[in-house]
């Protein structure tokens, strides 16, 4: 397994495979590895030639105040585990590298950016969009996969993808969870323990959802009520969002007529997390 830091080798590498006609495979990471981003790499492993991770902890989408210094980080760890599961390259650049200056192009998705994430977290998809544009310029993958635990993501770099015919398949992968239901996360690292037990409202108020939809609810106010009611029960929780959508639009929906999806962000203390659920008409 080879570990790149420089753009150029990176993208020598990819156009030589191109041409032994390789089919390269791609799963951009922020690093901090836990099972979730190895079941990406377990997905795409076996549907490409040249699997390629990158590891990159990108400054563009970190808010003012967000946590861009205290990220937690490991190389030697995450590279242990990129070995052990077939992967052929980390990327891995430095901030400079990947943003020299002057730096003033930037993508928007707009529409699709503005709500819910977007809202909370003002340019976040704007640096997720433009430093995944970069990766997939350096990378030149034929497929790429991002999980649905950050649904609005997916949804804004697909809307990319199609709207700049980026020729690159994207795949979804489905949300890894502890054996309590707490979605795996690398902020999850930031819970002290009490908070642990805590996190777990974010999974019972997505089941609580589901639940009543199965039982014939559709009124999405008394649904989000439900929820709230639910997490303003835990001490330590502050909700920042909690928001039901049409899961192709992402308009909000009063009434659950089609698939939706209910997603949520959630302070446990001082630590920010999100998850979500598909509700299947
Ligand atoms: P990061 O948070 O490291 O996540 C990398 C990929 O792993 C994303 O596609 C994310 O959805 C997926 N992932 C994280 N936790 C997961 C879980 N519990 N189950 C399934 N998939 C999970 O998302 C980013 O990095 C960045 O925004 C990035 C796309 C790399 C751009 O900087």
């Amino acid at each position: 397994m080879k570990i790149v830091t420089d753009i150029q080798q990176m993208q020598n590498y990819a156009d030589r495979c191109r041409e032994e006609k390789k089919v390269i495979g791609f799963v951009p990471t922020m690093g901090y590895l836990h099972p979730g981003h190895l079941s990406l790499i377990k997905i795409i492993r076996p549907q490409c030639d040249i699997l390629v991770v990158s590891i990159f902890v990108n400054p563009t989408q970190f808010g003012p105040g967000e946590d861009l210094n205290t990220y937690p980080r490991d190389l030697k760890r995450d590279s242990d585990l990129c070995q052990k599961e077939g992967v052929d390259v980390i990327f891995h650049p430095s901030a400079q590298e990947m943003y020299p200056k002057p730096f003033y192009t930037f993508i928007t998705v707009e529409k699709l950016s503005e709500i819910m994430c977007g809202r909370s977290r003002p340019g976040h998809f704007r640096g997720v969009t433009t430093v995944v544009a970069k990766l997939f310029n350096i990378v030149k993958p034929h497929l790429a996969i991002f999980g649905e635990k950050d649904f609005q993501q997916l949804q804004v770099l697909k809307q990319m993808v199609n709207n700049l015919n980026y020729d690159i398949k994207i795949l979804n992968a489905p949300i890894v969870r502890e054996d309590d239901g707490l979605a795996l996360s690398s902020r999850n690292k930031y819970l002290k323990s009490h908070e642990r037990m805590d996190a777990l409202v974010l999974y019972r108020s997505l089941q609580l959802a589901k639940d009543r939809f199965t039982q014939g609810e559709r009124n999405a106010g008394d649904i989000k009520r439900e929820m709230e009611k639910l997490i303003k029960g835990i001490p330590s929780a502050k909700i920042d969002y909690i928001e039901i959508v049409n899961l192709e639009t992402f308009e909000p929906v009063d009434f659950l007529s089609n698939d939706s999806l209910v997603a949520l962000a959630v302070y446990i203390g001082q630590t920010r997390l999100i998850d979500n659920i598909v509700l299947k008409k």
